[in-house]
């Protein structure tokens, strides 16, 4: 089984390449081609998706949270799950908002998910102790 610093540097490695994915899509949109950005999305969907599954998986039944992680480390992924958790939940909606051309509620909770994805990349990357 994977140690806590395994889990949290994969973990980063995944959250950094959707992070990609979805800034490409936003620059597509700035591009003019917003079909794009929709395909681009559909991809950020299911590898964010597969992402959050796959570890919560890991984490309820493969791996022991009180001896994996120490206390600086609980500390820091409870905050990163204040923004992560939120933003899951507000992908489903972004996809079908998108998919359904509801342009002007899609919009308005895109601004919202991105606020909470970058809570998510910067509490993810940057604070959670990988070593
Ligand atoms: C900052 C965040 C976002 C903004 C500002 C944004 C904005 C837009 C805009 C302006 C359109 C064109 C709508 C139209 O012309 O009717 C669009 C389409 C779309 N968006 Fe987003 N979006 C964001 C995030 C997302 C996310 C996170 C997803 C998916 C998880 C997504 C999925 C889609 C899809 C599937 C379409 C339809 C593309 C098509 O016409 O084939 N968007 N978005």
């Amino acid at each position: 089984m994977p140690t806590g610093p395994e889990i949290i540097l994969a973990l980063k490695v995944l959250v950094t390449a959707v992070t990609a994915l979805f800034i490409a899509s936003l620059v597509a949109l700035a591009a003019g081609r917003p079909r794009l950005h929709g395909r681009i999305n559909t991809a950020f969907f299911a590898l964010t998706m597969l992402t959050v599954v796959g570890f919560e998986v890991l984490l309820q039944f493969f791996v022991d949270v009180t001896s994996a992680f120490d206390p600086e480390a609980r500390r820091a992924l409870r905050v990163h799950l204040c923004f992560s958790v939120p933003s899951a939940l507000l992908l489903p909606v972004m996809l079908l908002t998108g998919k359904t051309r509801r342009k002007s509620v899609h919009v308005a909770l895109g601004v919202g998910f991105a606020v909470l994805w970058a809570g998510t990349f910067v509490t993810g990357v940057f604070y959670l102790p990988h070593r």
